[in-house]
């Protein structure tokens, strides 16, 4: 049977769809264009330093997790996955409220996950203090060597700030993909774990996603063969070519710390789940320790584009004002999108604990691995 349109009831469903979107799909924005919270206006000081941490000891509190989650879950009203391999949405609970073993049951589930979602949160609203009081369970926070932080103070927040009256971070991505996907400030000794991303105010209608993707399932997902081939491996990482660009801000530069150049292992187990994972990016990682450049170029090259194509263990993640994002570094690569019309205000606050100092999956011949993978038995792959 031929499908007739009725151009008029056309018509009518288009401007409904816009009434729509109007009604339900913008973002909440002040009437004056001013930002929402103002309070977490990006702020540079080119003068002012810090410390670096040090080592220190880190105690996983995912180690201390009921693996039922019953603190983390006993408000929730709905949760789903965001793809089978890296992403969970749990609605109905509030992190400000969750307890010291519900912030233990938020770290398993997130290494285990990858990333989880929560929708209307407070936590934007909870106040510097108490924020970080919530994240400081997870490590010491991250300073970053450059990034801003809030005016009012507490330099461990990081500002994702990107507007018409502040295009500093848009302009250092012009001419190039904005897609870089990268764990964040691998170069540390002990690199980031638990991540918080607070959403204050999202781009008008749609736009400014992350992208995370499962470096757990980009290792397993290589042949038995090729995955030893890895383990054993070092890569040195390096913040030289943001620090660089930053330095391109010339009087107005923000350089708090020294550049960071930090040898890890190529394959990583994660401490709580015992998961190996690929720890290798484009935008930290240059070369592979005791290869030659050609061979290190080629094979960390591949892996990037394994990260970066394999769709297959990714999601994305959409932000809406209260939107918090709790991720795992040590078993995830991000991407941010920057796909939104230049000009608008998307604005964000991160906290960064660190955590273990990367630790190296062992070099085992083998290890049953292949067999024990059944989709490659089944495929006589082994
Ligand atoms: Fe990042």
């Amino acid at each position: 049977m031929p499908l007739i349109l009725d151009q008029h009831k056309l018509e009518h469903t288009r401007v409904n769809l816009k009434d729509i979107n109007k009604a339900h799909l913008s973002r909440p924005k002040n009437d004056d264009g001013s930002p929402l919270y103002p309070e977490y206006m990006p702020f540079y000081d080119p003068l002012e330093k810090v410390e670096d941490l040090g080592a220190f000891e880190h105690f996983d509190p995912g180690h201390r997790a009921d693996p039922s989650f019953p603190n983390l879950l006993k408000g929730a009203t709905k949760s789903f996955d965001l793809s089978p391999h890296v992403g969970t949405e749990i609605h109905g609970v509030q992190v400000s409220k969750l307890d010291s073993k519900g912030l233990d049951e938020l770290a398993l589930l997130t290494a285990q996950r990858g990333a989880i979602v929560f929708r209307d949160q407070d936590f934007g609203d909870l106040g510097f203090e108490r924020q970080k009081e919530v994240v400081r369970h997870f490590g010491p926070l991250h300073i970053h060597g450059w990034a801003p932080h809030p005016a009012a103070g507490s330099v461990e927040h990081m500002i994702i700030y990107d507007h018409k009256d502040d295009l500093r971070v848009r302009r250092s991505w012009a001419g190039r993909s904005p897609i870089q996907w990268h764990t964040d400030q691998s170069p540390e000794p002990q690199t980031p774990g638990t991540t918080f991303i607070c959403m204050l105010e999202s781009p008008s209608t749609a736009g400014g996603d992350t992208l995370i993707s499962s470096s757990v399932q980009a290792y397993y997902s290589l042949s038995p063969r090729f995955r030893k081939r890895l383990e054993g491996l070092t890569a040195v990482h390096s913040n030289n070519d943001g620090a660089a660009a930053e330095l391109k801000n010339g009087k107005d530069a923000v350089m708090r710390r020294e550049v960071l150049s930090t040898e890890h292992p190529v394959v990583i187990v994660h401490p709580v789940t015992k998961q190996k994972a690929l720890y290798v990016n484009p935008v930290y990682t240059k070369y592979i320790v005791g290869f030659d450049k050609e061979e290190s170029d080629y094979l960390l090259n591949f892996l990037y584009n394994h990260i970066a194509t394999r769709q297959d263990f990714s999601c994305r993640v959409r932000y809406e004002a209260g939107t918090v994002l709790v991720w795992d570094q040590r078993v995830t690569n991000h991407s941010q999108t920057l796909d939104y019309p230049v000009g608008d205000r998307r604005h964000a606050f991160r906290l960064t604990p660190l955590a273990n100092k990367p630790i190296p999956a062992k070099v085992e011949e083998d290890d049953g691995e292949c067999a024990r993978d059944t989709q490659r038995v089944q495929m006589n792959l082994c």
